[in-house]
């Protein structure tokens, strides 16, 4: 049995509300790994988009679906998250993720920046479906520094609970800078 990650636990929160035939978007691609996991809960019927400004990260999360033949479910796209709503329309999305950070390996001066992040979690809120839920996996500390937690938290801490359930885990005995899982429905009106 290998270790249980913070990944598995956001995975394990949206397999229990997302289903077959969902728009879903990764807006986060990295090596591709959500992705695929969306593309999996989503299933033949269901759509993907996934996001990503640097390109061993666009190609790495290309031949991972092509890898697992899902490349007709996922769709990578080499933009900022910043712009999806040029992509996605207005309460028409089921699930969106954000795995915040850097890509492991990759370029770490191209990690997700608070300024953008807090762009795209606005225009995500948007997008959602009624219903939908908005996953962020956000990390702090190391060469990223507090901004983006700092930026994040008290925004969405601050949503409409009218509009917004919004669900904040914590590590309870991890020191140091553990991820900080939070969840966010966008209320049925
Ligand atoms: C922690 S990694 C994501 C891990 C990924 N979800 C996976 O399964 O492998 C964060 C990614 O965010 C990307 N990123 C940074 N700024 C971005 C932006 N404005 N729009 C889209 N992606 C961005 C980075 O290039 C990096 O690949």
């Amino acid at each position: 049995m290998r270790r249980f990650t913070v990944t598995d636990f956001c995975h394990q929160f949206i397999s229990s509300h997302i289903s077959e035939g969902s728009f879903c978007i990764d807006a986060t691609a990295g090596n591709g790994h959500d992705t695929e996991f969306l593309c999996r809960l989503t299933g033949d019927s269901g759509k993907v988009l996934a996001f990503d400004i640097q390109e061993q990260a666009v190609t790495s999360t290309r031949k991972r679906l092509d890898a697992h033949q899902l490349s007709h479910i996922g769709q990578v796209i080499p933009d900022s998250h910043a712009h999806l709503d040029q992509y996605a329309a207005a309460d028409s999305v089921d699930c969106i993720m954000f795995n915040f950070g850097y890509l492991p390996g990759g370029d770490h001066a191209m990690a997700t920046r608070p300024d953008t992040s807090l762009t795209a979690i606005k225009k995500s809120l948007n997008c959602l479906k009624p219903g939908g839920l908005l996953c962020l996996c956000i990390y702090s500390g190391g060469d990223t520094g507090y901004a983006e937690r700092d930026t994040i938290l008290p925004y969405i801490k601050g949503l409409d609970p009218r509009e917004y359930l919004v669900i904040i885990s914590s590590y309870a005995n991890r020191p140091g800078d553990p991820p900080i899982p939070a969840f966010i429905f966008k209320q049925v009106r």
